[in-house]
Formats: structure tokens, C-alpha cells, sequence
């Protein structure tokens, strides 16, 4: 698909904002084609709204105590995006489940990224319960976002290697560096037109 304009991408963080900080670096660079109008935390202090506007996007602080319940939360989250055209979501350490209507509202239009291999590992602590289970092998995951937690289908994944006297903290910087290059590719690939579904499987198109 070839498209007439850039691709308008929204991020939802919650925390320091490193992933956006490289979808941000890759924009800049010219490695990622793509607009970013806007970034939605649900945190005020979260160091990814100061990333954001930084970059020129607006940055979007929504309190989850001033919604009734999280539909109404999701609700004005979908409104803000809306109001930016964003055609695809990005969750960069989005600490929050989205409710199925968000996840219905955007099909196939939300990513996410995780610390491990999925899917080994999902929800919070993945590094921690990878070096508590033992496996020699970690990594990170860009899926697609279902209505669960970490499970929906995969878009492409990184294995890291854990070395003796890994920490949580060694672990999880090794893997960070990797997210750091990983989601913007992905982000890439689907603004490329290069992802379908097919049944539970993202087929990558390769050219
Ligand atoms: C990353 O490890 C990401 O995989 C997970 O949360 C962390 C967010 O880090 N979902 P940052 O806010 O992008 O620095």
C-alpha cells in the first residue's frame, strides 16, 4: 500500500518513555516515517510527556480518578485520539488494560511491547519471572493488542541472551536496548503496509 501521507501514530505511556523516546529519535532521523501528533498518559509526572513535547507532539495528560470507570476513561482517551486522526496507538509501558471497547474501536490498530519472549512471561515483572524460571534465552515482543493481557498476535520479537549474575536490573537493560531498536521497526513495517493477519498470525511482508 502506498500511502499519500504519513502515517499519524499516537503513544499512550505511562512512565520514563524510553520506546517513545526512540520512535521519537527514529521520526527525527528520518528512519520512521511517520507523524506523532500526540501522546496520552494517564500519569501527570510521567517523564514521557516532557519527551513529547519536546518532540512538538501535544502532550495529553488524562486522570483516570476523574473518570467514573475505565469505559469512560477509554472513552476520552478514543476521543483525544480522534480529535489527532491517529491511525495507529503505540503503548510504550502503558501500565493500564484497555477495556475491549477501546481494543474494538481500533482493530488492528493498536501495538504494544513487552520485555520476553511471548508468550513466555506476559503481565508486570517479566524480566524478574524470566530469571526466576531460568531460561537462558530472554527477549522482547511488538504484538498487536487484544482484549487480554500481552496476547495478541505477534509482530516481531528479539531474543537477549541472560548471563550469569544477571540481575533484574542487567536484564532489563540489555533487553531495553533491543526494545529501543525493535518497535520502531515494527511501527515501520505497519506503516509500510507490510502486516496481515491472518487468523492469529501477523505475515510480515518482506521487500
Ligand atoms: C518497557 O520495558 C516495555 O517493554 C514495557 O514497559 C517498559 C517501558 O519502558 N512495556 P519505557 O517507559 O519505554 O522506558
Amino acid at each position: 500500500m502506498i500511502r499519500s501521507e504519513s502515517l499519524r501514530i499516537g503513544v499512550l505511556a505511562s512512565g520514563r518513555g524510553s520506546n517513545l523516546q526512540a520512535i521519537i529519535d527514529a521520526i527525527e532521523a528520518g528512519r520512521l516515517d511517520c507523524r506523532l501528533p500526540v501522546v496520552v498518559s494517564d500519569r501527570a509526572d510521567a517523564q514521557a510527556l516532557e519527551r513529547a513535547r519536546k518532540h512538538g507532539a501535544k502532550a495529553v495528560f488524562l486522570d483516570p480518578r476523574a473518570y467514573g470507570d475505565r469505559e469512560a476513561f477509554d472513552q476520552a482517551m478514543l476521543g483525544v485520539l480522534a480529535e489527532h486522526r491517529v491511525e495507529l496507538v503505540c503503548l510504550a509501558g502503558y501500565m493500564r488494560v484497555l477495556g475491549a471497547s477501546f481494543v474494538r474501536a481500533l482493530p488492528g490498530q493498536i501495538m504494544n511491547i513487552h520485555p520476553a519472549l511471548l508468550p513466555a512471561f506476559p503481565g508486570l515483572h517479566a524480566q524478574r519471572q524470566a530469571l526466576q524460571y531460568g531460561v537462558k534465552v530472554a527477549g522482547a515482543t511488538v504484538h498487536f493488542v487484544d482484549e487480554g493481557v500481552d496476547s495478541g498476535p505477534i509482530i516481531c520479537q528479539v531474543p537477549v541472551p541472560v548471563r550469569e549474575g544477571d540481575t533484574e536490573e542487567t536484564l532489563a537493560a540489555r533487553i531495553l536496548a533491543e526494545e529501543h531498536q525493535l518497535y520502531p521497526r515494527a511501527i515501520r513495517l505497519f506503516a509500510e503496509g507490510r502486516l496481515a493477519l491472518v487468523g492469529r498470525r501477523v505475515v510480515v511482508r518482506e521487500d
